[in-house]
C-alpha cells in the first residue's frame, strides 16, 4: 500500500487532482484524503481474508470524519469505537450498529447505555469493575449486553513504548492468566452474554510474529472456553498492522498478514474481527503546508511552515517520521533542513536533520502518511484553528471539514462578571 500521491510532469498529484488546485481554493494546512486509496486499501483486506469471512471493524480513531465514516459504511465495513462520541458519529455516517465492537478502559455507564440501545455486535472488557457495571446497566435497560473480553497476552509488539497495548504492565484489557475466571464468572451473570474473545497488542506492528503469537493465546483460549461450554463465536485480533512511513521501509505485505490469521482460524468455529486503523487510511491521506520563511543558521537551517506540532503532533509526540516533498518537484541539490512550525516550544517541528531541495517562501509542501491519527490528534494550541480537510474522488475536490475560524475557538468560553467590572 504506497503513497497516494504521485508527480506528473512534476507536480503532486492525488487521482486526477493536481494537489495545487486544492491548495488554491482550500488554502493551507490541510489535510487531503483519496478515496480510491480508502477504497482498494479496504478491498485488499477483504480479499486477502475473504475465505475466513472476516468483520473488518475500521477503527475510528484513526480518523474520524463523518465523511469517511459513510466511505467504510458503504464498503460494508464495521467500526470499532472507543467512546460514545465515536458511537455517535457511526450513527450519523449511517454505520450499521450490528458491525460495532466498543473497546477502551474507561466506558462510562451513560456510554455504556447507548451502544446497549444502539444494539452493538459487543463490548470488548477491559476490567471487572467495567464487566459489573455493563452488567447492570443491561439488566436496568432489561437487555442482554453481548461481550468479548479483551484479554492482555503480553506480547511484545516491538513498536513504540507508546502505541505498545498488550505488556502486561499496560493499562489495557485483562491478564490472560486470570481471563479464564472472569470469563466463568461472567458466564453466571444476567445482563451478559459472551460471544467474543478479543486483544490488541500495539499498533505500526511490523513484527508478523507478534500477531502470531497473540493469535495462538486467542485460540487456545477460545477453545477452552468452548470445552466450559462459553459460547465464542468471534475471535477479534485488534488492530495494529504497520504502513511505510519512511520511503525505504517494507510492512508485512497483506498475503502475509492474512496467511497468519488463516493458519490459526481456518477449520475453526471462530469468526475473525479485525479492528485495522492506520493500515487502511493512513497512507490514503497527505497533510499540505506551506512555506512562510527559511533561516539560516551556523549550526541549523530552518524551513519555517504553516503547520506545525497542533496540526500533526505525531513527530514531536513520538519522534515519528514522515516524508516530506514538495508540491512542485525540483530536482536541485539539497541542504540539510529542519522543517518547523510556527509554534512556542523546541519540539514543534514536522522533520529535523532532513535532506531538502531549497525551496522559496510561499512554496507549497506535502507531508506523507497522514492519513491516520493526524487531523483526529490535532488541537488548538498557540490558539491555531485546527486545518481544512478535503476528500479527493477521480478529478472532484470535496471539503469534509470546514477550517476553523477565531470564533469556534473560543466558543463557550465566558468572562466572569466579577472580572467583567
Ligand atoms: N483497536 C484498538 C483497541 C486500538 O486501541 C487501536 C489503536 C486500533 C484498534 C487500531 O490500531 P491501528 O490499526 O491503527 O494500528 N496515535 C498513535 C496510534 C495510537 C493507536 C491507538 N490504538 C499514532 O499516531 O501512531
Amino acid at each position: 500500500m504506497s503513497f497516494s500521491v504521485e508527480y506528473i510532469n512534476d507536480e503532486l498529484y492525488m487521482e486526477k487532482v493536481a494537489v495545487r488546485d486544492i491548495t488554491d481554493s482550500v488554502g493551507t494546512p490541510c489535510y487531503i484524503y483519496s478515496y480510491s486509496s480508502i477504497e482498494n486499501n479496504f478491498n485488499s483486506y477483504s480479499d486477502s481474508l475473504s475465505e475466513l469471512n472476516p468483520l473488518i471493524c475500521y477503527s475510528t480513531k484513526a480518523n474520524s470524519n463523518i465523511a469517511v465514516l459513510k466511505i467504510y459504511s458503504k464498503l460494508g465495513a464495521g467500526f470499532d469505537i472507543v467512546s460514545g462520541g465515536e458511537l455517535k458519529r457511526v450513527l450519523l455516517a449511517g454505520g450499521d450498529t450490528s458491525k460495532v465492537v466498543f473497546s477502551g478502559v474507561g466506558k462510562t455507564e451513560a456510554e455504556i447505555e447507548e451502544a446497549i440501545k444502539a444494539e452493538i455486535l459487543f463490548f470488548n472488557i477491559e476490567s471487572i469493575d467495567e464487566l459489573h457495571a455493563i452488567n447492570r446497566v443491561a439488566i436496568s435497560l432489561n437487555k442482554i449486553a453481548p461481550i468479548a473480553i479483551r484479554v492482555n497476552p503480553d506480547i511484545d509488539p516491538k513498536t513504540h513504548p507508546y502505541i505498545s497495548t498488550g505488556f502486561k504492565k499496560s493499562k489495557f484489557g485483562i491478564e490472560i492468566g486470570n481471563s479464564i475466571n472472569v470469563y466463568r464468572e461472567a458466564s453466571n451473570m444476567q445482563g451478559i452474554n459472551i460471544i467474543a474473545i478479543d486483544a490488541h497488542i500495539g499498533s505500526q506492528i511490523f513484527e508478523l510474529s507478534s500477531f502470531n503469537d497473540s493469535l495462538q493465546k486467542l485460540t487456545h483460549m477460545a477453545d477452552t472456553l468452548i470445552k466450559e461450554n462459553i459460547n465464542i463465536q468471534y475471535i477479534d485480533i485488534g488492530g495494529g498492522l504497520g504502513i511505510t512511513y519512511r520511503k525505504d521501509e517494507t510492512p508485512p505485505s497483506m498475503e502475509e498478514y492474512a496467511g497468519i490469521i488463516k493458519n490459526h482460524l481456518m477449520n475453526k468455529p471462530y469468526r475473525p474481527v479485525i479492528e485495522p486503523g492506520r493500515s487502511l487510511i493512513g497512507n490514503a491521506g497527505i497533510m499540505v503546508t506551506k512555506v512562510l520563511y527559511t533561516k539560516e543558521g551556523s549550526e541549523k537551517n530552518f524551513i519555517i511552515i504553516d503547520a506545525a506540532m497542533n496540526d500533526l503532533i505525531r513527530p514531536a509526540f513520538y519522534n515519528s517520521h514522515h516524508e516530506i516533498i514538495p508540491v512542485m518537484q525540483n530536482e536541485k541539490a539539497t541542504n540539510t533542513v529542519d522543517i518547523v512550525g510556527p509554534i512556542c516550544e523546541s519540539g514543534d517541528f514536522l522533520a529535523t536533520d532532513r535532506e531538502f531541495p531549497p525551496v522559496a517562501n510561499g512554496e507549497y509542501l506535502a507531508v506523507l502518511s497522514a492519513g491516520a491519527y493526524g487531523f483526529v490528534m490535532s488541537s488548538n494550541y498557540n490558539t491555531r484553528p485546527r486545518a481544512a480537510e478535503v476528500l479527493v474522488h477521480g478529478d472532484s475536490i470535496n471539503i469534509i471539514k470546514e477550517r476553523e475560524y477565531f470564533e469556534d475557538l473560543i466558543r463557550g468560553e465566558k468572562i466572569p462578571d466579577f472580572l467583567s467590572e
